[in-house]
């Protein structure tokens, strides 16, 4: 073939979503696909294609079990993985990922009554998607407030006591507030960063102690979130965006200072999810939600359950050349 033959056309079939972006740079081709009425009021909007816009995630898929073959390096069988923020929202349905997947998991929370309430939830899960396993992995509720070092330590000697052993740390304990500024007061600033970085830094290094003595390598993930790269618009959330940039980099640094011990450590970053916490910020401000989807190349916020799956390969084998990433989970939002 001659070395100036032009390239054969690449034939272009058109996106199911309609993209009209307000608040960042909308993207320069425009899929022309008619907006349906509702859509069309609400400008914004992104419309997809109601079969392929289903966040259901497939609870009986095994993992590892004989009906469906996976990859056996995606199995957490036999790990034991502390979830800190595990008694809801993200933590929760992440935990519940994680038991499916075969793991022991300590939910722990400062709400420990609701943690509690959630054992025989996610052990039922298990028994539901692997009615052939006779073994079901130990879930466990502890209270803590990660903001604390005492509190803290006094978690993970009641996690070891119960299950021998930690393999695996999940950071969802976190929170945000909308203020702009400038009036957001220096002490709500200090609360908000006491839990999402000085709560992150805390119990990774608490955990990181464990791991060393114990000289066992382990995997730990911190949920960020987008706004550790990109401004949110239009709400104001500065002292929030500045905490997930923190976590990031805290886990780049101490993926360095810990990859001779065998310690992974990765962020996850999603984007705009349905959860309690974004739930609050909509109620509040309704018009909200269009701007966010509308942002979202996928059409849609995520389901906690987009998470399942992320936060899984993380802490397995299957990701062990893995260390310092960033994966965002976020639809496509921040590549716009
Ligand atoms: N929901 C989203 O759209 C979204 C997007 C990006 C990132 N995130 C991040 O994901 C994480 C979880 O968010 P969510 O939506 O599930 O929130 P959520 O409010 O539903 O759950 C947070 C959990 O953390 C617990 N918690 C709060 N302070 C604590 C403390 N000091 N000690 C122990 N536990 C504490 C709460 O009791 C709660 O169970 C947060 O770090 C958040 O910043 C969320």
């Amino acid at each position: 073939m001659p070395t100036d033959a032009p390239f054969p056309p690449i034939p272009f079939t058109p996106p199911k979503a309609v993209f009209k972006d307000m608040s960042k740079n909308a993207p320069a081709a425009t899929a022309h696909v008619p907006l349906p009425s509702s859509a069309a009021a609400a400008a914004n909007a992104i419309v997809m294609d109601p079969e392929v816009n289903s966040a259901a995630i497939d609870d009986k898929a095994p993992s590892g079990s004989a009906e469906k073959p996976v990859l056996p390096t995606f199995s957490l069988d036999g790990r034991t993985v502390v979830i800190t923020g595990g008694a809801g929202g993200l933590g929760l349905v992440m935990a519940k990922g994680l038991v499916l997947s075969g793991a022991g998991v300590a939910l722990v929370d400062l709400n420990d009554t609701e943690a509690a309430s959630q054992i025989s939830v996610l052990e039922a899960a298990f028994k539901d998607a692997h009615p052939t396993l006779s073994s079901v992995p130990r879930v466990t509720a502890h209270k803590v407030d990660v903001s604390s070092e005492e509190s803290v330590a006094a978690c993970i000697g009641a996690v070891v006591s119960v299950h021998g052993k930690i393999d695996g740390l999940v950071t969802s304990a976190g929170f945000t507030e909308t203020i702009q500024s400038i009036d957001y007061p220096i002490d709500r600033m200090r609360k908000l960063w006491a839990v999402n970085v000085d709560g992150t830094y805390i119990f990774a290094q608490q955990i990181a102690r464990h791991l060393v003595k114990e000289k066992r390598g382990g995997s730990m993930v911190f949920i960020g979130s987008m706004s550790g790269s990109i401004v949110n618009v239009p709400q104001p959330q500065a002292p929030y965006n500045a905490s997930k940039a923190a976590v990031r980099h805290l886990c780049a640094s101490m993926a360095v200072e810990w990859a001779p011990h065998q310690i992974r450590v990765n962020t996850i970053s999603p984007g705009y999810m349905l959860t309690a916490l974004t739930e609050k910020i909509l109620e509040a401000n309704p018009d909200l939600r269009d701007a966010w989807v509308g942002g979202t190349p996928q059409g849609r916020m995520g389901a906690p359950e987009d998470l399942m799956g992320p936060v899984t390969f993380l802490l397995s084998d299957a990701s062990r050349f893995v260390t310092g990433a960033d994966l965002r989970v976020d639809g496509g939002y921040t590549v716009m």
